[in-house]
């Protein structure tokens, strides 16, 4: 078989078989097919699709590009979650400590930012110290320890995700259904949980702007997770504007602190504590999602959220010190405020642009393997509806270039729309795929 004429049979609208698949995921991953090959093959996925069977096949092939744990006889049951990317999506951050503190552990696998959408070890890792890179026998011992464990691909598990996903950030193939599906599900189905809660997210800031497209999205991986015998269930959730304020990386970090003392924005607070329901229900530790949601709120209000997100950072060898002293975190140079231009109230707070802002700013990757900075982002100070006075404070740039920051305030400016009439607030969510 020759890479080649796979690409070229995908370029021409034809269904690849399971060995063709397999022939690229292993190739990719052993290091035989160049990413310059892979590249094109991506970009092929994206333009002309795949069947439902190739994704899934796909997703396999992925997944068995390196060990599959069986976390089953390691605890009776273990939950994971995965949201599909957003702006401001910090929710990993708070949901997984919180559900761990109920008594249900967590073990999960997450990403690096992908385009203009953050990711989770990028924001982790603004704590100096924190590994996201830890082995399958750190995972499992950790998981068995203290119920919770938050890391990336390793050459252990899901390695070809761990190769694609940086391959699609700087190639422009993440909007696609296959792609993102047997990323997704690749990665869960490695690191064994028996039941996962999937944040299909929807809007301008997400990968799928329309409802139809994302309920597509979250039943394919749905099916997926089904076939492989887990309990799976998606929410489809708006990402229209950020959720909650910050978006960058320490800045996020620094929210989801915030939220776990207590706190933090009210729409970020309740996405958590409804993720959190949903994820106790489908590990069986309560009844339903509401029963759920008020054990989290619980967890959240007696400080237990904030003692297990303690233990995660000092588990992966981050400097716990900076989990109470939030001073500690590494500010931007540059600070700056910027008001209201007019009165009115606000129709749109375009999350995909406040996202490739913080991305252009510095806190995202231009190339594969791009160091990053931490420090950089914005700070969103409303919610469409909000009626909002002219000179009141509209957002905040963290910036480490003067020019950089200059652009970057008239493009969140312009990202704000606004409607002399009353404009409805926009909902969380859309509906559950099950
Ligand atoms: N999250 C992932 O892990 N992969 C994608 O492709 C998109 C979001």
């Amino acid at each position: 078989m020759r890479m080649v004429d796979i690409i070229i049979k995908k370029r021409d609208k034809s269904e690849l078989s399971q060995e063709e698949i397999e022939f690229f995921i292993q190739g990719y991953t052993k290091g035989e097919i160049p990413d310059y090959q892979a590249s094109a093959f991506a970009m092929a996925i994206l333009l002309n699709g795949m069947t439902s069977r190739e994704t899934k096949e796909l997703t396999l092939a992925m997944a068995h590009s390196g060990e599959v744990l069986d976390l089953s006889k390691v605890v009776p049951v273990t939950v994971d979650k995965h949201s599909t990317g957003g702006v401001g999506d910090k929710t990993s951050l708070v949901v997984a400590p919180t559900v761990s503190a109920c008594g249900l552990p967590v073990g999960k696998m997450s990403g690096r930012g992908l385009g203009f959408s953050g990711g989770t070890l990028d924001k982790l890792e603004s704590i100096p110290g924190f590994r996201t890179n830890l082995t399958t026998d750190e995972f499992i011992q950790q998981l068995k320890a203290i119920g919770i464990v938050l890391t990336g691909q390793t050459a252990d598990l899901a390695p070809a995700d761990g190769k694609l996903y940086g391959l699609r950030d700087v190639t422009g193939t993440v909007q696609s259904i296959p792609l993102i599906a047997s990323s997704i599900m690749s990665k869960k189905i490695a690191a064994g949980a028996q039941a996962i809660l999937l944040d299909v997210k929807v809007g301008l800031g997400a990968f799928m702007s329309d409802l139809d497209n994302a309920r597509k999205l979250a039943e394919l991986m749905v099916e997926i997770g089904k076939l492989m015998g887990r309990k799976t269930i998606a929410i489809l959730s708006d990402m229209n504007q950020p959720l909650g304020q910050a978006v960058g990386n320490s800045l996020e970090l620094q929210e989801a602190l915030n939220t776990l003392r207590g706190n933090g924005p009210e729409d970020f607070r309740e996405h958590c504590l409804v993720v959190s329901g949903y994820m106790l229900a489908l590990g069986g530790l309560a009844k339903d999602e509401t029963r759920g949601k008020k054990m989290a709120e619980d967890a959240l209000e007696a400080g237990k959220s904030l003692s297990r997100f303690r233990d995660l950072v000092r588990a992966q060898g981050g400097d716990v010190s900076y989990v109470d002293e939030p001073g500690k975190f590494t500010k931007a140079s540059l600070i700056s405020e910027v008001e209201s231009p007019r009165s009115g109230y606000l129709r749109e707070i375009n999350a995909c642009v406040v996202g490739e802002t913080a991305v252009f700013l510095g806190g995202g990757r231009e190339r594969k393997g791009d160091p990053i900075d931490y420090t950089v982002g914005v700070i969103v100070e409303h919610k469409v509806g909000d009626w909002v006075k002219a000179d009141d404070l509209l957002f905040t740039i963290h910036a480490n270039d003067k020019e950089k920051l200059k652009l970057a305030k008239q493009i969140i400016l312009d990202a704000h729309r606004w409607s002399d009439e009353p404009v409805k607030p926009l909902p969380l969510y859309y509906g559950i795929v099950d």
